[in-house]
This record gives C-alpha cells, structure tokens and sequence, in this order.
C-alpha cells in the first residue's frame, strides 16, 4: 500500500480517531461514604480498637485463600514488613527485578540488605527464572517476584527455585489484584503476599496495602513489623520490641474505604478482563506489535495493557507509535519506568545516605546489565487501561490501531 491510498492518521493531519473522552465513572461513592459513617460512629479510627481494618483483613484472607492478613499503609510497606518478618538483614541478597516501582525495592534497601537485579522474560516481562538462578549466592535470602502489570510470573519455576536454595519467596502483587496462577490468587504461592490500594491500583483507599500468608508465626511478626513492635493481642499490652519495626498502621477511614472497594473488586477486574481479551483479539492481526503474553497457568488482570514495538516489522519505534497513537487520542505512553532500577544514581552513584556506609556499596551496579529488561524498556508502549472504558471506546481503540498501523507500514 503507497501512502497516498491510506487514511492519514491525527499525526499526519488527519482527523483524531477518538472524538469523545474515554468512558469514566466514579471511583468512589455511596458504598464508600456509609463504610466511612459506620467507621466515624464506632468513635475510634485506630485499627486495634475498631472493626474496619480487622474486617479487611478477614475478607481479603478469605478471597485470596490465605490464613492471614495484615492490612497496613502501602503497598511499600507491605513489601517492608515481609522483609522484616522473613528477617532479611544488613549485607543479606535479596534478587529482584529491574522493572518495577521502587516500593518493591526501597524496603530490600532499608534492612541494609542488597538488591540484586536479576533479567526478566521477554514475552511476560517478569523474572526470568534461569536469570534468578545465576544471581544467587551463599548471601541470597529472598526472590521478591513482582506480578508486572497485572501478569503472572513463572510461579512454579521460582518456587521451585527458593525452595531448592532454602530462599524465602515473597510476592509483590501490588499490580495484580485478581491475578490468578494455577487457578489460585496470586500471594499464596510464596511465603508472604503483598498488594497495595494506592489511588492508582485495581481497588484504592487513598494509600493502604495489605500482606498474606499461611504461616502464623510470619503472621505475628508481619503484625509486630507495622505496629513499632507493640504485641496487640487480645489479652496483652506488650510494649517490648522484639526486632526493629516500623508504624506502617492502616486507619479505620482507610480499612473502610477499602472494604468497600474490595466488594467491587470481581466486577473490576472482569470488566478490564474482557475490554482488553476483546481488544487483543481484535488487533492480533496487526503486525509489528508484540500483544500480552500470559504465560499457560496465568490469568491477567491489567492493571495496564503493556505491549513492545518491534521497528523492524512496523517500520515505527515505540516513541513514534506511541506518539502517534496518542495523537488519536489513545492513551499510550513508550518506556513504562524509563530506565531499569539499577540505572537510577541511587544505585550508580550509591548515594542512599549522605553520609556512612551501607553494604549495598559491595556491588558496582555500573557494571549490572539486564540486557533483555534494558531492550523491553526501550521497545514497551503501555495502554493505560480502566475498567469503565465502554464497548464504543474499545471499537475507536482499535481503529486507532489499526489506522496507525497502516500508516506506518505504508511509508516503508
Ligand atoms: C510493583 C509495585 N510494587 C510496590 C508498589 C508500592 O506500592 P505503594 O505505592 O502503595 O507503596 C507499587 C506501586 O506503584 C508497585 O507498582
């Protein structure tokens, strides 16, 4: 096809492919303000003497198949309190993936214990298990998986792999709400869960995050880990801190607005489920574009649609389709993080204090290279996804596409 037959697209002169805003609907409403009265009437906002947090931490147990949960106040400092309670220390190695938000490594940071990137897969963009098993050494404590996108990592691989190396694996799902691996939720493969409600994820309390796991002596320490060390328990006023703990306490206002999220959870995550399975199915046939890959015993919950550009095929890179598709008016943005973690100057530089030591120092993360995590990054283009986006949202996302498409592959 010559240029001249095809439809110029907005970046072209054309006219945008989307004339009317994304569907959105409200985020928050009359589920939230009565769990919010009820919370306000009980005339306390602190979790140990309310029932808000406690009655979150009992659904979201049950939904996710865990014996535990402990709700705190990130997703951050969920992942914090796992690394507390399985007891990572200074100089301990913790592996973990480049691609991810720094809540899933700052806390590695923060026991004195060393991050080590290890490469992820280039269809999923999680850890590559082969990449986790050639970082480990006689300091490795912990795999923390991160569940990217709402994606599924190679959950069996890396069990298999902490097991055998008698490492602890936590899992980061802050990302994936309702993700699925072998029919089971995400959290409970590993010892310890992690998930996070900040504004941006599935389901939201303002900030807020929660931990699961099976294991009740983990349960009690992941308790300790977000309440200064103060044992709480019924019966008991123990003030004696055991290890070094933090305040990671979730409020009442918070547990409550999230109870009231976690009764939408199903519906948001089926609604993303099926916008985004009905949009792959239909641009599939596009080239030049790697689509989703869900690795055979996942189920996606997107919290973001991330796809890779291959220029060669669509004769575009993923700046220039990313620009040109937002130029349709479709929320794409290229690059996701922008760079692997590794290359941030806190770990090129190691300014993590600005005086004094910390054992990070040991690795030269100049010298780190995840070549296949380096080229994802260059190459993603990520499709900003809400489960309110309506059928008619969908059908101009596709024409989008596939206009796009044309115009690139016709000027080659
Ligand atoms: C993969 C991942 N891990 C951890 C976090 C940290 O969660 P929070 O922002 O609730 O601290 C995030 C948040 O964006 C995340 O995406």
């Amino acid at each position: 096809m010559t240029t001249a037959t095809v439809d110029p697209p907005a970046i072209a002169g054309g006219k945008p492919t989307k004339s009317t805003p994304y569907a959105k609907l409200p985020r928050y409403g009359e589920e939230e303000l009565a769990e919010l009265r009820e919370a306000i009437a009980q005339q306390t906002l602190f979790y140990a003497s309310g029932k808000k947090v406690h009655e979150l931490e009992k659904q979201f147990a049950t939904l996710r198949g865990a014996k535990h949960a402990v709700a705190c106040s990130s997703g951050t400092a969920a992942i914090h309190a796992a690394t507390m309670a399985v007891g990572i220390s200074p100089d301990d190695e913790v592996i973990v993936p480049p691609i991810t938000d720094m809540g899933t490594i700052l806390p590695v940071m923060w026991q004195g214990a060393i991050p080590i990137f290890a490469d992820l897969d280039p269809k999923t963009y999680n850890l590559d298990p082969a990449s986790v098993e050639k970082a480990i050494t006689p300091k490795t404590k912990a795999i923390i998986a991160v569940h990217l996108a709402g994606n599924p990592c190679d959950l069996t691989a890396l069990k298999k792999i902490a097991d055998d190396h008698k490492l602890f694996l936590i899992e980061d799902c802050a990302q994936a709400h309702g993700c699925h691996y072998d029919e089971k939720p995400v959290g409970i493969v590993g010892q310890i869960g992690c998930y996070s409600f900040n504004e941006f994820k599935h389901i939201a309390c303002g900030d807020g995050g929660i931990v699961i796991t099976s294991d009740d002596a983990l349960a009690k320490k992941l308790r300790l880990a977000t309440d200064k060390g103060y044992d709480r328990s019924p019966g008991v006023a123990n003030r004696n801190a055991p290890f070094l703990a933090n305040n990671y306490r979730m409020t009442e206002l918070q547990g409550a607005v999230a109870l009231a999220q976690l009764r939408k959870l199903d519906s948001i995550i089926s609604r993303r489920q099926s916008w985004c399975s009905r949009l792959t199915k239909r641009i599939s046939g596009l080239s030049g574009l790697q689509l989703p890959i869900t690795q055979e015993h996942g189920t996606h919950s997107y919290w973001f649609y991330m796809m890779r550009v291959d220029k060669s095929t669509l004769g575009a890179d993923a700046d220039e389709f990313s620009k040109a598709i937002k130029a349709e008016g479709v929320p794409v943005a290229a690059h996701y993080i922008g760079n692997p973690i590794y290359k941030y100057p806190l770990f090129q530089n190691h300014s993590a204090f600005e005086r004094g030591e910390h054992p990070y120092r040991r690795i030269d993360y100049t010298k780190t290279s995840c070549p296949t995590a380096e080229a994802i990054l260059q190459t993603c283009a990520i499709l900003a996804v809400n489960e309110s986006y309506s059928d008619a949202d969908l059908d101009d996302t596709v024409k989008a596409f596939e206009r796009v498409v044309a115009w690139f592959q016709s000027k080659r």
